[in-house]
């Protein structure tokens, strides 16, 4: 997966600053726990990490913002037609929907990638002062101790 690269696109897009609830710091726990719930759902990790620096990438402001969503989705498409993102036609799809769907309440999926890509999203709410609710949380490794608590020790470390 090209980090380096996307993360300077998402970089590039943002416009909310270093700041940010939902900038730099957040993509960088969300692909952290990402990457760790992965492991545990069998999830493909390269479209968990992408989601991880895209799916807020195109907020416009720091509340509601109910069409950042479709935008990501939008700027995968675009990266993808550019050959910028080399993915393969069934994880270019998940990409979208959850970058599309991510911001929804409505959102649903039994797509194992794209509910990982919710949850990693999810387990980042300590920043908000939110304990993530384990009834909005898709899967039940998401839901475990475990991962609560690595996120919960996550968002401690960044707090300093
Ligand atoms: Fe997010």
């Amino acid at each position: 997966m090209q980090r380096d690269l996307i993360y300077k696109i998402a970089k590039n897009e943002f416009i909310l600053g270093d700041e940010s609830l939902h900038g730099e710091e957040h993509w960088s726990r969300v692909e952290k726990i990402g990457i760790y719930l992965s492991e545990l759902t069998g999830a493909d990790v390269d479209v968990v990490r992408i989601f991880a620096y895209l799916h807020d990438c195109k907020r416009e402001n720091e509340m509601e913002d109910p069409g950042h969503g479709e935008r990501a989705a939008e700027l995968v498409k675009k990266l993808s037609a550019e050959g910028v993102l080399q993915l393969g036609e069934k994880s270019l799809s998940e990409l979208i929907y959850a970058c599309y769907h991510h911001n929804k309440k409505s959102k649903s999926s039994e797509n194992i990638n794209i509910l990982t890509c919710w949850d990693s999203d999810a387990l980042d709410l300590w920043r908000i002062d939110i304990v993530p609710d384990p009834n909005w949380l898709n899967t039940k490794e998401a839901r475990s101790r475990k991962l609560i608590s690595f996120s919960y020790k996550l968002f401690e470390k960044y707090k300093k």
